[in-house]
């Protein structure tokens, strides 16, 4: 049979939303009431909202039907004995504890087993994860392999972690110093990319060497599966449910953000084997998010969730995914933009750094690039670089890492016209990068200033 190259959306249209589309007069006054900060815009004064792939998506006609089904009951209900076992379908950990995001499962585990003088290691903290983890007063450390660090260099799996750093780090620090290891599946901060499952093993005996549990921050599994099925010897005739059951019996319990690859709006959970922790964590979330069989969700939610759990492994869906976040990413790349390669699972990632030499980081290069796809096309991406990463618990700063402009797709939401659309922009505002300026910060909070700090251009 002939093989068609094109690949298309796995759905039709069932239910369509406009966009606006604010002149450029409106999106320069827009900018100015926002103090530059992409994250102070209204929603509807965005054409392409790239902001974020987390809870973006367009649930599915399945997933609405789902939610007639909601039972909410306070205790027990049906929905959450679903929501339970479409869990533990995938990810077979003894104890499952639903929470409203993956934030509020971060909450609750770093209080449980965080704490000044411990130390957690990650391949690349989200962060949330890392600002979770300062604030009870124990460090976060990113251990990522060299590669996931530099945009243009091709590596099939740039999210997997440096095994010997990580044997190094316990050994110096002392394994009672480290409670959990943690692998981000797929690594968001570094640039979306996969970890192997050869890697996950290694981390595993690493683990195993010191008795440390590893946990998994699971919140694109899916993604992070299908580019093992794609790119790791072996693996092309295992079902992406396989692949992710093996991803799980590696580790000892996962944090989770369901409006990731849960395919819904909201949503997350914890799990672990751990009996005594998970009965700590289940006091913490009776005080903070609700009674363990619904956690901060609405019985509506935790079905939308069990149906979005099982679309989400289907091959063509994912084929679809992988395949259009490439598209946008290798259309850039032809027009000379430089992206992070290859392309990530839920984003194509602009290198800041590169396209805007003239900037030097601490006047944030990627903000820079970020407010002008905003002011020429009414593109809203976010910066990941040193506005996100460069401010330190003790005060001080310096460049992050990278300094990238993250194009995040949503789930099933848009087309590849609107993607023809992002690339015209985006080439065009590299062409005349020379002309950005930079900005300084006026206006910035304790933590986590990347979502309230007003900028100006120097
Ligand atoms: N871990 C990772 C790897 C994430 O990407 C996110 C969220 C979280 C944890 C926290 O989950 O939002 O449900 O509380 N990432 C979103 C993003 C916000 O835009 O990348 P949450």
């Amino acid at each position: 049979m002939h093989r068609w190259n094109t690949i298309i959306e796995p759905f039709r249209i069932h239910s369509v939303e406009p966009v606006r589309f604010p002149s450029v007069r409106e999106r320069n006054e827009h900018l100015e009431e926002a103090g530059n900060n992409l994250f102070n815009l209204r929603a509807e004064h965005v054409l392409i909202d790239l902001l974020t792939d987390s809870g973006t998506g367009a649930m599915s006609r399945d997933q609405w039907a789902a939610v007639q089904h909601g039972d909410e009951s306070y205790a027990g209900s049906p929905s959450w004995f679903r929501f339970l076992a479409a869990v533990q379908n995938l990810f077979p950990y003894r104890h499952v504890i639903p929470t409203h995001q993956g934030r509020a499962a971060e909450k609750i585990l770093f209080t449980v087993i965080g704490g000044p003088g411990k130390v957690v290691p990650n391949n690349t903290h989200f962060d949330t994860t890392r600002a979770n983890i300062e604030h009870t007063g124990a460090e976060a450390v990113d251990l990522v392999i060299p590669e996931g660090r530099q945009p243009d260099v091709i590596h099939p799996f740039k999210g997997n972690m440096d095994v010997e750093a990580l044997d190094t780090l316990i050994r110096e620090r002392g394994p009672e110093h480290v409670p959990v290891v943690f692998m981000t599946i797929t690594n968001n901060s570094g640039g979306g990319q996969p970890v192997s499952l050869a890697n996950l093993r290694a981390v595993r005996e690493v683990c195993d060497r010191y008795g440390l549990p590893l946990f998994l921050d699971a919140c694109r599994f899916a993604e992070n599966a299908w580019f093992i099925h794609e790119r790791e010897d072996g693996q092309k005739g295992r079902s992406i449910r396989e692949i992710v059951r093996e991803m799980a019996s590696l580790a000892d319990g996962m944090t989770m953000s369901a409006k990731k690859d849960g395919l819904a709006n909201i949503g997350g959970w914890l799990a672990m084997n751990d009996d005594a922790w998970a009965t700590e964590c289940r006091n913490l979330l009776i005080l903070t998010e609700g009674f363990p069989t619904y956690g901060g969700l609405a019985g509506r939610d935790l079905e939308a969730i069990a149906q979005g759990l099982k679309e989400v492994v289907d091959e063509h869906y994912l084929h679809y995914r992988i395949r259009s976040t490439g598209y946008l990413a290798d259309a850039l790349d032809a027009a000379g933009v430089p992206v992070m390669k290859p392309a990530g699972g839920h984003a194509v990632y602009l290198d800041a750094r590169a396209l805007l030499p003239h900037i030097p980081p601490l006047q944030y290069p990627g903000q820079s690039l970020a407010i002008a796809l905003y002011r020429e096309g009414g593109i809203r991406g976010c910066e990941i670089g040193t506005v996100m990463f460069g401010r330190h618990p003790d005060g001080s700063e310096s460049p992050a890492a990278m300094d990238l402009v993250r194009l995040a797709i949503p789930r099933r939401t848009y087309t590849q016209s609107h993607i023809d659309y992002v690339v015209e922009v985006v080439t065009w505002v590299a062409q005349h990068a020379a002309d950005l300026p930079g900005y300084r910060i006026v206006d910035e909070p304790p933590a986590l200033r990347h979502f309230s700090a007003r900028f100006e251009a120097v």
